[in-house]
């Protein structure tokens, strides 16, 4: 106990210190690196804190209101600079050393290829510029190699479950999910990306939870979609003409996918009781309202006003020469690294909490 509380006293001093320090610092940024402020020219022209991003694709619609809520963050003495690295990690490994060069305090890293974020550690390092990766997570050998890299994102395990979670009351508790009456679900996944964390993980988790359930199920197949509406239309088009008319579960790793196959079954003005049980994940603007309009039985909310709120504090600690402990009191800190946002279920049951976020 009297060692906790020991502790716990250590903690706070050290985390005194370093709130005094992270001042100074930002307090040195904003008088322009050069003494006093008085002597400067810039006394009514602070330097304005410079936070760099580089997105893996401008496009994707779940990055696209994640960065919509980080312009929300940004305060008056803020520069937000925002670059598309257009699916090239060559292209991102340049525009992290323009960002080096243009002067930012901190980085934020959509990586491309999360197995290749060497470059971009390098030249980081070399110029000790922090790094704050996100969404795209890099593999813990990597993350691990400086002490200023770290992690926003959110745990895919938990999203995987909790639509694992509703699809399976789903099955349970709707007999005419399973349309030809065998007692197993035929069931499609919907994959994002290869390789990208959320897509292994997600589709592992949630045909594991739905069996974990009760639900017997029977795969009809796993399709790779990449993340995107129209790849996801095109692949259950492809299944519905090729005679698939028997899927009664789609378990899409995002809303986007989830969305495609709705367009493929619209598309094919298949009547609507005919269509099988679909679910996403994000909770984006148009998978809520699939959500409203009876179309997606249900999505898992990732919560992007919490990650962009993360990055934002996180990087504010960061540039004014603090660490991921100044955001210990809103955040939970895992491994000095990894601040992981939660996932929330949503069906038809609590749509407007949701809708108009
Ligand atoms: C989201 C997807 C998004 C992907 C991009 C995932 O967390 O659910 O919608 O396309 O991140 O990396």
């Amino acid at each position: 106990m009297v060692i906790c509380g020991g502790l716990k006293i250590k903690n706070y001093l050290g985390r005194c210190l370093r709130y005094l320090a992270s001042i100074a610092v930002a307090a040195a940024l904003l008088a322009g690196l050069s003494g006093c402020a008085q002597e400067t020219e810039d006394v009514g022209n602070p330097r304005k804190v410079k936070i760099g991003v580089t997105l893996y694709d401008q496009y994707d619609t779940f990055l696209t209101l994640l960065m919509d809520c980080l312009h929300r963050e940004v305060e008056d003495n803020v520069e937000l600079v925002i670059y598309n690295a257009s699916q090239s990690q060559q292209t991102q490994n340049s525009q992290v050393k323009k960002m080096i060069e243009d002067g930012c305090d901190v980085i934020c890293v959509n990586l491309v290829d999360r197995t290749d974020p060497t470059a971009v550690i390098d030249a980081a390092r070399k110029a000790d510029v922090p790094i704050i990766f996100f969404n795209r997570e890099l593999v813990e050998g990597d993350i691990s190699r400086w002490n200023k890299l770290f992690y926003v994102g959110a745990d895919a395990a938990e999203s995987g479950i909790m639509q694992g979670e509703m699809a399976a009351v789903t099955c349970l508790t709707d007999k005419s999910i399973d349309k030809n009456g065998d007692g197993a679900i035929q069931y499609v996944v919907l994959e994002g990306e290869a390789g990208h964390q959320d897509a292994i993980v997600r589709t592992e988790y949630c045909v594991e939870t739905l069996m974990k359930k009760g639900v017997a199920v029977d795969k009809l197949g796993n399709s790779i979609a990449n993340w995107n509406r129209a790849q996801a239309q095109t692949k259950v088009a492809q299944m519905i003409d090729s005679g698939s008319d028997a899927i009664e579960l789609i378990l899409a790793n995002n809303d986007d996918m989830a969305l495609g196959a709705i367009d493929a079954y619209e598309a094919y003005e298949i009547k609507k009781s005919d269509w099988p049980a679909i679910f996403g994940i994000d909770g984006t603007e148009v998978g809520l309202e699939a959500v409203r309009d009876d179309k997606m039985v249900g999505t898992v909310y990732n919560d992007k006003e919490g990650q962009a709120h993360a990055i934002y504090r996180l990087s504010m600690a960061l540039a004014g020469g603090g660490s991921i402990e100044d955001v210990e009191d809103e955040f939970t800190v895992t491994d000095g690294k990894y601040i992981r946002l939660h996932y929330d279920k949503i069906t038809a049951a609590n749509i407007n909490k949701y809708l108009g976020n």
